[in-house]
């Protein structure tokens, strides 16, 4: 393929399985926050696939960081094929009748304003690029409601707005779409998903399981090399959400 291909949030879970898939013969950027080592081993697995891989940190909920991270690669690499604007989290849980405002922006910088940030930041590069593209990262959350977790929902039914919007502005050059994921184990839910409530998601998919950051990665993937869809939300979720 031959791709240039900055994945954010590519330490752990999704980004890292992301990075893995598209490894071999591809340019991969990975970026992370506090996980090097973990990133480190993502690098050295992209490196086995037969693929070039650069690590870059920042924390992606500030403006300098979106910057640093655009600068890294347009020094680097000087062009890209593919965003994947996949970092991203819960936070914390939050009660409807105790929301704090800088949780809110916590969550949205986190989320929506990082993923925005970064694809506008990220327009010139992939103008250089050949056949370029953005995938974001939207969730289940904002299809089917999440109690306690309502601002990361909004965040992300957000971003799923933004995807068209941009779809439409930046058709034909740039392609524009969105994977929505349904419960997926990774260490994502460490800290905000206990146990039995995994094993309640479990018993409600009718595909008879929670996801695993593969699943994901195959749909990133799939939009990434399917050349006439733009602007398309794909819902990964064993069938725990039906449209
Ligand atoms: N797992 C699910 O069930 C699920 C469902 C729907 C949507 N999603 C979405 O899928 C995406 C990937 O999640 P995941 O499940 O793979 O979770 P994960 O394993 O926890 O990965 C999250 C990634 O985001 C990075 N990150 C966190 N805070 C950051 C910050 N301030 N600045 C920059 N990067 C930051 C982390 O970097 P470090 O570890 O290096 O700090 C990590 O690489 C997220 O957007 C998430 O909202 C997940």
């Amino acid at each position: 393929m031959n791709k240039t291909i900055l994945i954010t949030g590519a330490s752990t879970g999704i980004g890292a399985a992301t990075a893995r898939l598209l490894a071999s013969g591809n340019t991969i950027v990975i970026h992370y926050h506090l996980s090097k080592e973990a990133a480190e081993g993502v690098a050295s697995d992209v490196r086995s696939a037969g693929g070039v891989a650069h690590l870059v940190q920042a924390d992606l909920s500030t403006e300098q960081g979106c910057r640093d991270t655009t600068d890294f690669v347009a020094d680097t690499c000087g062009r890209l094929e593919v965003l994947v604007n996949n970092a991203g989290g819960l936070i914390r849980r939050c009660a409807a009748d105790r929301l704090e405002w800088q949780l809110m922006l916590d969550i949205f910088s986190l989320n929506t304003f990082s993923t925005m940030m970064m694809s506008s930041l990220c327009i010139p590069l992939l103008e250089k690029g050949t056949d370029p593209c953005i995938v974001n990262l939207t969730s289940i959350a904002m299809r089917h409601g999440a109690p306690t977790a309502t601002i990361y929902g909004a965040s992300k039914g957000a971003l799923d707005v933004f995807t068209r919007g941009l779809a439409k502005e930046l058709a034909p050059r740039i392609r524009v779409n969105a994977v929505a994921p349904g419960v997926i184990e990774t260490p994502f839910h460490d800290q905000v998903t206990t146990a039995e409530r995994l094993e309640q998601f479990r018993s409600a998919t009718p595909l008879a399981r929670n996801g695993r950051a593969e699943d994901v990665a195959h749909g990133i993937a799939f939009l990434i090399e399917n050349q006439f869809t733009t602007g398309e939300t794909l819902d990964l979720n064993g069938g725990l959400f039906m449209r």
